[in-house]
This record gives C-alpha cells, structure tokens and sequence, in this order.
C-alpha cells in the first residue's frame, strides 16, 4: 500500500483503524541509519537554540555581578539597581531580536543554497557568537556578550526554519509526526545541558561563565564535521532543483528501499498544485484568502506557545525559585529541565496517536491550572514555608503539560498546513511571531514580576485560556493527513465560511476528543 492511500485512510473518521496501519508491520517506512544520521545532525540545532535559552538561567547573579564590576571600574561607581535589570533583561531577551531576524531570513536562504548547505552556513554565526560571548570578560565588556547573544539568536531564528524544514522533508509521512518532535527533543536537551553546566561548581562561577557561554562552538563544530555525510533534502532536489534522479537516490537510502515511487508521487502531486498555485510571497500569504485560515491558526499557535509564559521559567526559573524561598533554586531549575525532556519524550510516543489539536488543548489546559496552583502557594509561601514545594511541583507540572501540547506542536503543524509553494513564507511569518512573543516575555517578564509579584502568572493564565478557546474552535486535526488533503479542507472551509468544518472533519475531532 502506498504512502498516499495509507494517509488518505487514517483521514477517515475510525481512529482504531488509522492506529492499526499507522503501526503496521507491513509499513516500509521504517528508521533507517542514514535517516537517523540526518535528523540527528539537523538537530544539533535545534540543541543550540535551547542551550542557548537556557543558559543565562543559573548564573545571572554571577554574570550581574561582572556587569556591576565593569560598570564600577568604568564609572567609579556600583551600577544602580535600574540599570542592572535593564542591562540583564537585554541580554536576555536581544537573543530574541535575533531570532525575528533569522527567522525571517529562512526562505533567503532555503530555496537558493538547499536545506542542508543552509544549515552548514549558518553554523560561521555559532562560531562568531561563541568568539565574542566566550572573550567578553576578558575584554571587560557587557556589549561583546549582548552583541553574542543576538548573533547566536540569530543563528538559532535560522535553525528554528531550517531544522523542522528540512526533518519533515526527509521523514515518511507517517513518522513525520514523531520526527518533527526530535526538534523539540533537541531543544530541550538543550537547555538541560546548560542548567547542569550552569551549577556553580561546574561553570556557573566568576571564572569559568565565559566558557559556558562559549561552549557554543562545540555542537557548531561537531555539525559542521557530519552535514557533509547528510543528503539534502528531496522534496528540494526534484521540486525546487527538478533533479528527479538525485531525489530518488537520496529517498533511496533514506528509505532503504527501492520502492520510493509512493513518495516522489505524493512529491510530484505536490509539485503540480503548486504549479497551479504559484509561489507564495509573505505579502501574498497574507492577501489571499485561500490561506487566512491556515495562517491564523499558525500564528496563533506559535503566540500559544510563548505567552504560555514558559520562557518566564526558562529565563529566570532559578530567580523565580529564590523568591518562593526554595533552599537550592539551581537545582529546582535542573529538576524542571529533567521534568521538560522526560515530557518531551512522552509526547514523542503520544503525538501520533493522540493527534495533534487534542494534546494541544490538554497542554495549555494542564498548563493554566498549574500555574493558578504556583500563584497561590506563591502568594502564601510567606505564611506557610512547605508552600515552596508546591510551588517547585507546581512548575514541574507547568513545564509538563508545555510539552505535551504547546511545546512540540507550532512547530511542525506550519508544515502540515501549507502545501511547498507557500511553506517558506508561512514558516517565516509564524518563526517572526513566536520570535516576537519569545522577546516580549523575555524583556517584561521582570518588571511585570516587579509590579504584581506573586502574582505575575495570572496574566500566563488568562493568555492559556484564551488560547484554549481559540483551538477549541478553530484548528482542525491534521495527524496522518497529506499536505494536500489539508489544504483541501480549508478550500472547503473558506467556501462555506471561516470555522465550519466538513462532515468528515467532525467525524475526526469528535473521535479525536474521545481519546
Ligand atoms: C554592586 O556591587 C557592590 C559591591 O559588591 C554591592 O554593594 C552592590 O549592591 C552591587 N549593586 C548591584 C545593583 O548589584
């Protein structure tokens, strides 16, 4: 059975059916090493993003305590208290302006150079960003590690496109769901490493930060070294580059089959329609009404993602920990880092099953009573002290339910919902938006924290909830369907008016809510 006719299939309305063929031993699409060996290098990206996220977590005194040096021995005075926390909350958060920029730089690059010679580019940032964050306290200077933490934003705006790109490009379509979870994975492993790195006796200390900050040029080298053993992608090689050949070669071993006549049909079939559809532009995304509904649904899922408000855990857990009078705040920050990858795990083995809407509202939902439970043992940790463990649990829980639902899947359903022509742009539009939340949290979460103290994840709350509402109405199911079936449904959908679904689309989400 073909790729196409399996997908077409587990879109009908019986999910017990859709399970068994998805799982079925008859399935040629099986792992094989060059497919693991491809994913696993393009996700050393995605490890950079999240060591990069997390890193300035553990040792913010530390490197607060640098700036307060410089700035003294610069202007013979300490640095007041203001300028502290502007100066940290831009380190923190120009990682982000990156990110918008390199994010929105993706399709400059992923049409041209491939996805792979992308990836291998973009690694001289890495290498820059490691340079100038690594010498900063050598050269006594706060601008080299803020000027760092863009470039290396920028690198990490850059692999949050190519990564997921060019992972479900070269992913059967059934193992795509699980594959694009390996980019999370990635991330989370990520800033695991750094909160471990971050302990004081390890590099969280006066001496040895520039090296946790410099360790960026590892993963960038290692990533240079095996790209060169990866193909490039072939949904590129035969649409973008017309290299039928080439594509079949490389799906070849990717597959370890012969028989990949399903995938350059499905590859084909999507070529044609976008031959009837044009490329599509960012402007012309954004005009035409055939995709309103499918961006929407991106955007707001990315924003879904970061005003979840889980970078305000990622960013500043170990702050936030010492002031809900937690003994060890660093080693509550690694215990939520181990929370975030077990989960991260979990949804890898779930996504496929469980499809992709119903995790989701159970993330932001989980989500939202969690972080009424922090508030509260919060608000009250002064008068009852054992309040600080149901605080330490409650963001546990919080990080938990984010990698269920809100964490893995923005990610990869921007890939499912745009067919190739407007794929790039799409991801770029919705890389910008989640960029740009991930900034705004960054730069305000202190000073909202110092107006309403305890009280600052009401506002995450209030956010997750509508949040729920939103995908409660208006994103359909996407697991185990074609990009074209997809995009299909929303040619229906926006004929017979903005959040009405077909006959078969209920069928599928009152299933799916069942599950
Ligand atoms: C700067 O360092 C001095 C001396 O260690 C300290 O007294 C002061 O509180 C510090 N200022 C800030 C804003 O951290």
């Amino acid at each position: 059975m073909s790729a196409l006719d399996k997908a077409k299939i587990s879109s009908s309305s019986d999910p017990s059916e859709t399970t068994s063929l998805v799982r079925g031993p008859s399935d040629q699409q099986h792992v094989t090493v060059q497919l693991m060996v491809a994913v696993g290098t393009a996700v050393i990206g995605s490890l950079q993003f999240g060591y990069n996220t997390g890193v300035i977590n553990a040792p913010q005194t530390t490197i607060e305590s640098f700036y307060n040096e410089t700035w003294f021995n610069r202007y013979s005075e300490y640095i007041p208290e203001s300028s502290r926390t502007a100066l940290w909350a831009l380190s923190v958060s120009i990682f982000s302006v990156g990110g918008i920029f390199g994010s929105f730089s993706v399709g400059l690059f992923v049409n041209r150079l491939g996805r792979r010679n992308s990836m291998l580019i973009a690694n001289v940032l890495a290498f820059i960003a490691a340079g100038l964050m690594g010498f900063s306290k050598l050269a006594a200077s706060w601008e080299m590690l803020i000027i760092g933490r863009l470039i290396v934003g920028l690198y990490s705006g850059l692999s949050t496109g190519f990564v997921p790109m060019y992972v479900g490009e070269i992913a059967p379509t059934t193992l795509r769901g699980a594959l694009g979870t390996l980019h999370q994975l990635g991330i989370v492993i990520g800033i695991l490493m750094a909160q471990v790195f971050g302990i004081d006796s390890i590099m969280g200390n006066a001496t040895m930060w520039p090296f946790l900050l410099g360790f960026t040029f590892i993963p960038a080298l290692i990533q240079c070294a095996l790209l060169p053993f990866c193909p490039e992608s072939p949904r590129f090689l035969l649409i973008n580059q017309n290299e039928e050949n080439k594509a079949k070669t490389v799906l070849k071993k990717l597959r370890g089959t012969d028989d990949v006549g399903a995938d350059i049909q499905e590859m084909k079939e999507e070529s044609r329609q976008m031959m009837r559809e044009k490329k599509v532009t960012i402007p012309e995304l954004f005009r035409s009404p055939l995709y309103r509904q499918p961006l929407i649904i991106a955007i707001m899922l990315q924003l879904s993602q970061q005003f979840s408000g889980i970078n305000a855990v990622f960013y500043y857990s170990t702050s936030i920990f010492k002031k809900a009078g937690v003994t060890y705040p660093v080693y509550a920050t690694i215990g939520a880092g181990i929370v975030n990858t077990v989960f991260t795990v979990v949804s890898l083995f779930v996504v496929e099953r469980a499809g992709r809407r119903s995790l989701h509202l159970v993330g932001l939902m989980g989500m939202a009573v969690s972080a009424v439970v922090m508030t509260v043992a919060m608000a009250l940790t002064e008068k009852y002290q054992g309040l600080s463990y149901v605080s330490i649990v409650a963001i546990f829980i919080f990080v938990a339910f984010f990698e269920i639902g809100p964490g893995p899947i923005p990610w990869f359903i921007v890939a499912e919902l745009f067919s190739q022509g407007p794929r790039p742009s799409a991801f770029a539009v919705a890389g910008f938006s989640n960029w740009t939340a991930n900034f705004i949290v960054g730069m305000c979460f202190q000073y909202v924290e110092q107006l309403t103290g305890p009280y600052v994840f009401i506002i995450f709350t209030v956010l997750l909830l509508i949040f729920f509402v939103f995908t409660y109405f208006k994103v359909p199911e996407t697991k185990g369907r074609t990009f074209d079936e997809i995009s299909a449904g929303f040619r229906q959908n926006s004929g017979s008016g903005a959040g009405k679904y077909t006959p078969d689309e209920l069928n599928a989400l009152g299933a799916d809510s069942q599950l």
